[in-house]
Formats: structure tokens, C-alpha cells, sequence
């Protein structure tokens, strides 16, 4: 067996955290290969809740060693908060690695991301506000700073330097705000960054290969999901990563040959945080007990998600962008006090029907979702985790979600917990 990719199909939020914890138990390495503190996993594990931003989840095991790879963007101050916070509840992180590739996220990326959020008013983009854009930007205009220049300080105040020649006069000429000096600036991140993350810092590319070479699981763990990929996703309401199963190779270092199952995480209906075109949204009441039920706030921000029906225009669409070869469908016990469960089966663009994701994106924006309405099954899925205990019900609107995305639903979440998890025959 080769490698596992995990993969939201939605606009996060699905649940991935849990799922991947419970892969963690079959793996020896999990490596987030995307993204930065914008995500957040909520992992609970007997009584306890543990809520992740930058470190996989696989950290909650002993066996596993967990894997900040190439393509992630670290705020050093927020990794080492996480660590300390792991360490305070008993959990051991010596075992991460942090690959010396990855970028940095510096105070200006984050006060950038804000200043342009602010900027752009009503045509806002809903943000985390993490700095994850402007550092990604910095990456791609070649004026990032790596966690590896921590460890050759020349380098880090050149570099530093270099890129403040950019951002000052941008923060003073733009936003009219005092730049950031070099010298105090580096001198906090040599003297208060470097020796404390020194142990974790590796060259995560041997360490993936010398793992897939010795026949171990190497589960990688996306964050964010399919429709917030920079190129993929509803653009520009997307994050600045690719998230989509192709990002695990990049971000990680690996050729897509090592790459043998595609697991895609959807939720039982669609949420998405932030702005941007959301064709099966829902609003009112049930808009309210989706919410309520399904506890839909973000992690980091607490911002209340905005909900609707499941996609399968999306679920199709991520099928394809991911080559799944299966599905996780998460939260299905969230539906058990609906009489009646809809799902979102085409789009109507101006009068025509459409079952296939446009290609351009207003006509995402004036997508009317055709809804397909199908039983409720009205009894608690909280204790079950036979498929043959599932109600009638239950069943037919995962054997309806499965047809008609074309691959298997191997997992059903039931509820917040590791043992609420429904088993079902894999492909
Ligand atoms: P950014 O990643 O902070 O730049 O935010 C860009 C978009 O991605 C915004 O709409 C965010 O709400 C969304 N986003 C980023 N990370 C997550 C996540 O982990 N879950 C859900 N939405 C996210």
C-alpha cells in the first residue's frame, strides 16, 4: 500500500480532523502538506477536546510521527503556543518535524491580510485574517523567508531586511501605518524562535521517502478543501494553497506515483465560512437547526458558518479533481430530527439546467440549486456503527449520495466521538 491522501470535498469545516485521527490509527506518518494556522481541527479523545491548528493530528498518538511538510506556511509564534499547549495537557511532540522549506508567516503578513480585508470593504473576502494570502504571495514573488534561515542568521537579516524594503513603504504609502524595523525584528525571531524550534526542524522530504520506502502508512492530511483551492476553488473566495490531492505532492515532496488511496471527506450537508458564490445555501430555520445541531462555528474565529444542502454538482466535481477512490461522509447524525433530507443534484444557470460544475464563475454565482428531496429518517444514528443498524432511511440517502458521486462511501460519522463511526465495505 502506498500513500493515503485526505481531502475535503466542500469549503473545510467537514470534519477532517476526526477522520484523520481515526486513519491515525492505521499510520505511521501524518504530514500536513498545505495551508497554515487559517485551519482548525477539533479532536476529541475520551472526555478531552483538543483543538489543532498547525500540528497534525496524528500528534495524539505515540506511534505516529507527525509532519509539517514543505508546503505548509508556519507562524512560528502560534507552532510553538500549540506545542506548549500539547506538552501542558501530557501529550509528547518531540516527535514532530517541521520541514526547514517551509515559509514563514511574519507579523506584516498578518497585518497585511487585515489592512487588505479592510481595504476591499464589502468585496471582502472573508479572510481568516492569519496572514496565510500575503504570505503565500511572498513565497510566489520569491521574497519569503524560510524556517531553514533561522539557522544562518546573515541570511535571515538580508532577507528580512529585503523584504521590509517592500513592505514599509507599502504600510505607510497604502495604509498610511509605521513600518516594522529589521534589526528588532530579527533579533526576536533569532533569540526567541530559533533554539525553541531548532529540535523539530528536518529535512521532511527524506524523512517521507525513507518512510514510504520502508513500507510504512503515510497518511497526508489536507487542510481547507477542494472548493478553497487556489485554482480550483470558487476563486478568489479560496485560500492561497492547494488543498486538492495533487497538493500533497507538491507540498510534501512526493511524485504522484506514491499516491494509492484518495479519501474525500464531505459533510452530510454544506457549510462554508467567509464570502463567496454558495448555490445549495439555506437560510431561516432550518439554516438554524443545521447550525445548532451541527454546532457550526468556526474553531479559530468563531464565526457562525453559513449552511446548505449537500452539493453533488461539488461532490462529482471533487471526485474528479481529487481521483477519489472513496468517500467519508461526516455529521450525518446532524439530519436526524429532519423530516425531509434535500439534496442539491444540478444546478439552473438562466433557464438551463446544468449537472456539471460551470467553468465560469458567475455563473457559480447565479447557480439556483435543483433539490432533490428525500426521506428523513427521524431516529438518533448517535449509537449505531453496524451499517446494518442504520435506518431505512439513512441508508438509502448514502446508497442515493454514493451513486450518484460514483465511489464508495467506506466511513459515516455519527457524532463527535472516535467510536460514533459506521464501517462500511470498501472497494
Ligand atoms: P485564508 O485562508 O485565511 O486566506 O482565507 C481564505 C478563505 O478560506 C476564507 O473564505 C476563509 O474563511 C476560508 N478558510 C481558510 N481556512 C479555512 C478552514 O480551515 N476551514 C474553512 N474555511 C477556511
Amino acid at each position: 500500500m502506498g500513500a493515503t491522501v485526505v481531502v475535503g470535498t466542500q469549503w473545510g469545516d467537514e470534519g477532517k480532523g476526526k477522520l484523520t485521527d481515526l486513519l491515525a490509527a492505521e499510520m505511521e506518518m501524518v504530514v500536513r502538506y498545505q495551508g497554515g494556522h487559517n485551519a482548525g481541527h477539533t479532536i476529541v479523545v475520551g472526555e478531552e477536546s483538543f483543538a489543532l491548528q498547525l500540528v497534525p493530528s496524528g500528534v495524539l498518538y505515540d506511534h505516529i510521527t507527525p509532519v509539517i511538510a514543505n508546503g505548509v506556511v508556519v507562524d512560528p509564534f502560534v507552532l510553538l503556543d500549540e506545542l506548549a499547549m500539547l506538552e501542558a495537557r501530557g501529550i509528547d511532540t518531540s516527535r514532530l518535524q517541521v520541514s526547514g522549506n517551509a515559509h514563514l508567516i511574519l507579523p506584516y503578513h498578518q497585518q497585511l491580510d487585515v489592512l487588505s480585508e479592510r481595504r476591499l470593504g464589502s468585496a471582502k473576502l472573508g479572510t481568516t485574517k492569519r496572514g496565510i494570502g500575503p504570505a503565500y504571495a511572498d513565497k510566489a514573488t520569491r521574497i519569503g523567508l524560510r524556517l531553514q534561515d533561522l539557522f544562518d542568521p546573515g541570511i535571515f537579516r538580508e532577507k528580512l531586511e529585503a523584504a521590509l524594503r517592500e513592505k514599509n513603504p507599502l504600510l505607510a504609502k497604502v495604509y498610511n501605518k509605521l513600518g516594522y524595523d529589521a534589526g528588532v525584528l530579527a533579533d526576536k525571531y533569532l533569540t526567541e524562535c530559533r533554539p525553541a524550534l531548532e529540535p523539530y526542524v528536518a529535512d521532511t522530504v527524506a524523512s517521507v521517502h525513507e518512510a514510504l520506502e520502508a513500507g510504512r502508512e503515510v497518511l497526508f492530511e489536507g487542510a481547507q478543501a477542494t472548493f478553497l483551492d487556489l485554482d480550483h476553488g470558487t476563486y478568489p473566495f479560496v485560500t492561497s494553497s492547494n488543498p486538492v490531492a495533487g497538493g500533497a505532492c507538491v507540498g510534501a515532496g512526493v511524485g504522484p506515483r506514491h499516491i494509492a488511496r484518495v479519501i474525500g471527506i464531505t459533510k452530510a450537508y454544506t457549510t462554508r465560512v467567509g464570502s463567496g458564490p454558495f448555490p445549495a445555501e439555506v437560510a431561516g430555520p432550518v439554516a438554524d437547526r443545521l447550525v445548532m445541531a451541527g454546532a457550526e462555528f468556526g474553531t479559530n474565529t468563531g464565526r457562525r458558518r453559513r449552511v446548505g444542502w449537500l452539493d453533488l454538482v461539488m461532490l462529482r466535481h471533487a471526485v474528479r479533481l481529487n481521483s477519489l477512490s472513496e468517500l467519508a461522509i461526516t455529521k450525518l447524525d446532524v439530519l436526524d430530527s429532519l423530516e425531509a433530507v434535500k439534496v442539491c443534484v444540478a444546478y439552473e444557470i438562466d433557464g438551463r439546467r446544468s449537472a456539471a460544475m460551470p467553468y465560469h464563475q458567475s455563473d457559480v454565482h447565479r447557480a439556483r440549486p435543483v433539490l432533490e428531496e428525500l426521506a428523513g429518517w427521524c431516529a438518533p444514528l448517535g449509537d449505531v456503527t453496524r451499517p446494518s443498524d442504520l435506518p431505512a432511511e439513512a441508508a438509502d440517502y448514502l446508497r442515493f449520495v454514493e451513486c450518484e458521486a460514483g465511489v464508495p462511501i467506506t466511513l459515516v460519522g455519527v457524532g463527535p466521538r472516535r467510536r460514533q463511526l459506521v464501517r462500511r465495505p470498501g472497494p
